[in-house]
Order: C-alpha cells, then structure tokens, then sequence
C-alpha cells in the first residue's frame, strides 16, 4: 500500500561527526513526540551509512537509504558501490536517478534501468527521480518528458517488482533554488504521473506507488504540497541538513 515518506537526501554534504549529530538530534525530535503513520528516511554519503546505521538501531522508524548505487552485482569498478553492499550496511532504500546523477555524472535512462534491477534484486526499495528542466517546462513538454524517463526505466518491470518502486517528482528547476512547484503545478504532475503508470501497470498498482514531491520544499511549503491527493511526502534537499526543518516537515502531514 500507499505509504507517506519523507526523505532526506544529505548529497555530498556533512562530517561523519555532523552527521552522527544531526542524526541523533532528529531521533531525539521524534521520539519526543512520535510522528504517525510517515516513513522518515535519512540519506547520507555512503561513508556514513554503517556508523549510522549502528546509530539508528534502536531508534526505528528511522530507515537507511543510500543515493546511488552500481549496476553490475560485483567486480573490478574501482570506486563503485554495489547494492548487496548497501544492504548488509543496513540500507533500505536507493535513490536511483538524480538529476545531479543524470546531469554530472551522465546517466542515462537505459543505465538507471539497469541499476533498479540491482536494487529490486537485493531487496532494497528504491527511489527513482524523474524531473523536467527549466526549458522543456517553459516549452510545456514537462508531461512528455518525464513519462519518457519513466517508460525507459520501469515499464521493462513486473508489475509485482514495480510494486516495490517508490517515485520522486523533482522539477530541477526547483532543485536548490528556493523556487518551489506551486500546489497546482505538483498536483497536476503527480496526477500525469500516476496515469501515466497506471496505464501500464495498471490504476491499482499505480494508486499504491508512493510518488514523493522534491524541489526546494521546507517547512513552510511543505503541508500544503503534502495535502495535494497525488503527492505522498518528499524528496527533502536543503531542509534535510538541519534537525529542527526536516521534523517540521516530516511533522506537515
Ligand atoms: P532541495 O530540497 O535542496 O531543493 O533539493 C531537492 C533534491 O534534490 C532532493 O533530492
């Protein structure tokens, strides 16, 4: 079923000991005041993952993810992390498809379908992001580009493995910016999105897909983005590196 999940996706940011702290501050936050019924997922550099993940175990529900991950299972990639590497360091999830990854390091959709493979076969969840740029908004084709991403990447599944696949929605227009989707504009991607899935998959299988909204969203954006019937939570950048703003957003639904 449908879950509501909020993730925070560190990038390339944070000390082992910073980490450690935010980490431990968002805990005690939570436990303070229990949140109901929200998957909080934290997502570091991989370097933190075991020491947080020693961290967090008695401090369920917060879950592990990671932001990348390789295709093949093992072998001689020298720098590469495989997925059955991230599961026995205690990951959960996998954000597969950042617009940092596709932009920087030029992944492209036939590759991102190899590496959901990966993760779906270790039994990890993962996070596939799909989002238009500022030029293909401005010439209204965003629809069209995004269902592109998600054809080539998940309709190759089955409809039992796409049952695992949770979505992020992020316009890179709206990525570290401060410029966020306004509702309408969320609502009516999200809505896209789901249709297009369900006219593969099916309207159960797509109506169970957690699709998560990510693109400057904070505190005070993010009850009325997480109100929207398609949006199910978020993709959390920037607001995700302080303990107090990533609690209030999980706190927004
Ligand atoms: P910001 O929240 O900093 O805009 O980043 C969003 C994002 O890219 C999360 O993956």
């Amino acid at each position: 079923m449908k879950k509501n999940i909020v993730a925070g996706n560190w990038k390339m940011h944070k000390s082992l000991d910073e980490g450690l702290k935010l980490v431990s501050e968002i805990a005690t936050l939570v436990k303070e005041a229990p949140v109901n019924e929200v998957e909080i997922i934290i997502v570091p550099p991989f370097i933190h993952l075991t020491a947080l993940n020693k961290l967090l175990q008695d401090n369920d529900p917060i879950q592990l993810g990671a932001q990348n991950c390789n295709e093949h299972d093992s072998g001689a990639y020298t720098g590469e992390v495989s997925a059955a590497m991230l599961k026995s360091s205690g990951v959960v999830y996998v954000i597969i498809g950042h617009s940092e990854r596709r932009a920087y390091f030029n992944e492209s959709d036939e590759l991102l379908a190899a590496k959901i493979n990966q993760v779906l076969n270790n039994g990890l969840i993962p996070i596939f992001c799909c989002g238009e740029p500022l030029s293909v908004r401005e010439s209204n084709s965003q629809e069209d580009f995004v269902f592109t991403q998600l054809t080539n990447s998940l309709f190759h599944l089955s409809k039992e493995s796409f049952g695992k696949v949770v979505i992020a929605y992020e316009p890179i227009w709206a990525i570290g910016t401060g410029v966020t989707a306004s509702a309408a504009q969320a609502q009516e991607m999200h809505k896209a999105i789901r249709n297009h899935l369900a006219s593969h998959f099916g309207q159960e299988a797509a109506g169970n897909c957690s699709i998560l909204y990510g693109g400057s969203c904070k505190p005070s954006n993010a009850k009325e983005l997480f109100a929207l019937n398609d949006v199910d939570g978020g993709l959390i950048g920037g607001a995700s590196l302080n303990g107090t703003d990533f609690v209030d957003i999980i706190r927004s639904f």
